[in-house]
């Protein structure tokens, strides 16, 4: 068993792998937080954090005796408000106008296993042997309120999973805070990392040093969103992306959330992370309960990649869920890109016989299909087809896409409802608004209130008939503003109300992908990554943008839940001319597609996309479901500028048998300096062979047909070099940047003894 409980100390230890996480109790009733070590294999309750008279710091009135304890100079376990700690507390809960609140220790339960949450998703085991669970019960005396702090440790990973559960007791309440986890450190020598950014530039990763006061990051957009993720994670002193102990914290939420860290006068550190308190009151009656969302906390020694390594392997396989869990994912075609919203049977199918040619499996008919919707400006909530477009319905065009011998899938945009469409008409009070004021628009849309049951009711419905009636193997769910004009507590209701109808469909359905996408990357969290493996990381399709989005976002999500397009040149969103096979080896990092229109696109360049895909199946299992090492990060780690003018990252299969390598330059420069590139997590005792990507890329071809020049291979080595591990990761491959390959370069290692 992973937890124990020392009665005579009144200590709760919790091992993971690598680290002991440590939960005492003080004078019987006060529950403290010992701290989150290395692992250790005895704890005298010595090394903790000591009685201190402070000023300044009250003391509980049956300890007044000892002015030497106060809950405010304590790591504290789940603080409470109002009494004698003025640090952010863990929770409010009103009750008779105040906020006063007592916790005393009641009890516990240790079991195997781990319990799901009610109505929210969170990770989940597949045997009781993956995990063991410790419940704590506490109580208020005075108001008789229970919260049970949930903690679940993971026995193969190092991983601990913590919630809290509030039942009202006699009195009656009102939360209006009621955070998950709260963390306490002894110090704050550490280095704060969050994922920031914007629309088409989200999850930058970017590094601050820890100061007095609060820090964080949140959402008030009922959405995780672009601007921010519900991720933060600590860097001890020294840390960085191979080495040092580092700390991340991941809500499984897709609502307002909070992650901040307070460091205090005497320099302790309090990391707390939850739902956001913003719009939040939520009343309880005797025997009624709320439970929290998950919070996942991974400590690593290995460093930030150790962190993100950890957090990939338990998000595949104890957060996804369903067939596709495991199951190499699809090359996609998708139109968006290719047409917009101006298509017809024909263009759609004159792009699906392009495609099915160089290979791509997945064809995806984007928005525009159904209702009225030429623009952006109507019909979100009309799900049936738009007879104009596809006069023989969206039968016809599966059809023709699986006798090409693809799969075929579908945009939809559930949440959302156009003030111009049929639903409108018949329910404008589906739509959040507020009573005598115009609702905010944004993309000339509403949102729906999935609060009320008869609207998820009519979206199961209305999915499910389209889902029924044509064969669609694929969708894609997006949601496109930030909601406004909501009542108290309407956003966390509303995913109460998505989690419910996205747990009914996925059900129902269970061959279909489901990806998720929120103009790109604005939802990508773990709760929408349990009901869907997969996210569309960003509307930022240009490659070289790309580089630190994707490599931001896998320093807490796994590449299988990232997915990647090739898009056209100029890109859309900005403009840049970027390679193909700089395109193809970014996008190439994540579930991999195409997103333009295949038929403007020359013979030379369809052949390299054909060689492209061939590659990419052959190192689809090795890139979702290897370990990421981040060679060389673009974000710099000790301050909030980029760093490096490149950026490198390898995959490594779980079976140390194929690696797969790319490096990629920003700013490709003319006869530029060499990079070294030290591989990682190589088996040293192999030997590895080296294979690139062969194909004619349009540089090649011109200096071919123009100049009459040979054309020479991308990769660093020739291909067929067997070279040890060993050397790889220890001399590291010198490698210079070829500005006429677009400034990237990729290959695969592949075991040969
Ligand atoms: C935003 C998505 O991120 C795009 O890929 C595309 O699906 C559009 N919405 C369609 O409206």
């Amino acid at each position: 068993m992973s937890i124990c409980f020392d009665k005579e100390k009144g200590v709760f230890l919790l091992n993971t792998p690598s680290s002991t996480y440590v939960i005492r109790l003080y004078n019987e009733k006060y529950l403290l937080h010992g701290g989150w070590f290395h692992k250790l294999p005895v704890w005298s309750d010595v090394c903790v954090m000591p009685l201190a008279d402070r000023a300044f710091s009250p003391v509980p009135a049956e300890l007044h005796g000892k002015a030497d304890f106060s809950l405010n100079c304590q790591q504290c376990e789940y603080p409470v408000p109002m009494r004698s700690d003025f640090r952010s507390s863990a929770y409010e809960a009103i009750c008779d106008e105040t906020l006063a609140s007592d916790l005393e220790y009641q009890t516990y339960r240790i079991y195997a296993g781990k319990k799901s949450l009610e109505g929210l998703p969170s990770t989940y085991i597949s045997q009781d042997s993956e995990a063991d669970t410790l419940e704590i019960d506490l109580k208020d005396p005075h108001t008789g309120l229970l919260v049970t702090l949930f903690y679940t440790v993971w026995n193969s990973l190092d991983v601990i999973c913590r919630h809290a559960v509030f039942t009202c007791g006699s009195k009656s309440l009102s939360l209006r805070k009621v955070l998950s986890a709260s963390v306490d450190f002894p110090h704050s020598r550490y280095r704060m990392l969050q994922l920031s950014g914007a629309h088409a530039r989200e999850r930058h990763a970017v590094i601050r040093n820890l100061v007095p006061g609060v820090q964080g990051v949140g959402s008030r957009r009922s959405a995780s969103s672009h601007q921010q993720n519900p991720f933060l994670a600590l860097l001890s002193q020294g840390a960085g992306e191979v080495d040092g102990e580092v700390f991340g914290f991941n809500l499984v939420y897709s609502g307002n959330f909070v992650a901040q860290v307070e460091v205090d006068e005497w320099g302790m550190s309090r990391v707390q992370m939850g739902i956001n308190p913003y719009n939040f009151d939520w009343k309880l009656n005797k025997g009624e309960s709320f439970c929290t969302p998950e919070v996942v906390m991974v400590r690593s020694e290995k460093g930030m990649g150790g962190m993100s390594r950890t957090f990939h392997d338990l998000y595949r396989k104890n957060l996804c869920r369903g067939k596709w869990r495991d199951a190499e994912r699809p090359v996609v075609i998708n139109n968006w890109e290719a047409t917009y919203f101006n298509f017809d049977v024909k263009k759609l199918f004159a792009l699906a016989d392009t495609a099915v040619k160089e290979g791509v499996e997945l064809f995806v008919l984007d928005d525009g299909w159904f209702g009225k919707r030429n623009d952006d400006r109507s019909s979100l909530g009309d799900w049936f087809v738009d007879k104009n477009k596809l006069p023989h319905g969206l039968e016809e065009v599966s059809d023709g896409i699986h006798s090409r011998g693809m799969k075929f899938g579908l945009w939809f945009e559930p949440e959302m409802i156009s003030p111009d469409s049929d639903l409108y008409r018949a329910h404008p009070d589906w739509a959040f608004q507020v009573e005598g004021r115009e609702p905010v628009l944004g993309r000339h849309q509403l949102v729906l209130d999935l609060g009320k049951d008869e609207v998820v009711e009519y979206l199961l419905e209305k999915i499910s008939n389209v889902l029924s009636t044509a064969h669609i193997d694929y969708v894609k769910w997006d949601f496109n503003r930030s909601p406004s004009d909501m009542h108290l507590n309407a956003s966390h209701k509303f995913y109460l109300g998505l989690y419910k109808l996205l747990e009914k469909l996925t059900t129902r359905f269970p061959d279909v992908l489901f990806e998720s996408c929120s103009g790109g990357g604005g939802r990508f969290d773990p709760a929408m990554l349990h009901y869907m493996p997969q996210t569309w990381t960003s509307d930022n399709t240009d490659g070289l943008s790309r580089i630190s989005i994707q490599l931001g976002t896998s320093v807490a999500y796994p590449a299988s839940a990232m997915s990647c397009h090739v898009s056209a040149v100029p890109n859309h969103q900005i403009g840049r001319i970027t390679s193909l096979s700089t395109r193809g080896h970014v996008a190439m990092a994540g579930t991999f597609g195409y997103e333009l229109d295949l038929n403007l696109l020359s013979e030379v360049e369809l052949s390299e996309i054909r060689s492209q895909i061939a590659w990419y199946k052959n190192i689809r299992g090795t890139v979702q479901f290897g370990d990421l090492y981040r060679i060389q990060s673009p974000w710099n780690e000790t301050s909030a500028a980029e760093a490096s003018e490149y950026a490198a990252w390898e995959h490594v299969s779980k079976d140390k048998k194929q690696a797969v390598v790319s490096v990629v330059w920003k700013f490709p420069e003319a006869n530029p300096e060499f990079v070294v590139v030290p591989l990682q997590g190589l088996d040293p005792d192999a030997m590895y062979k080296f294979k690139s990507l062969q194909s004619e890329t349009l540089i090649d071809h011109l200096k071919k047909s123009v100049f009459d020049m040979p054309s020479s291979q991308c990769s660093a080595i020739p291909d067929g070099t067997c070279v040890s591990g060993a050397e790889l990761m220890y001399a590291g491959i010198r490698i210079m940047g070829k500005p006429q390959y677009g400034g990237s370069v990729h290959f695969v290692l592949e075991k040969c003894s």
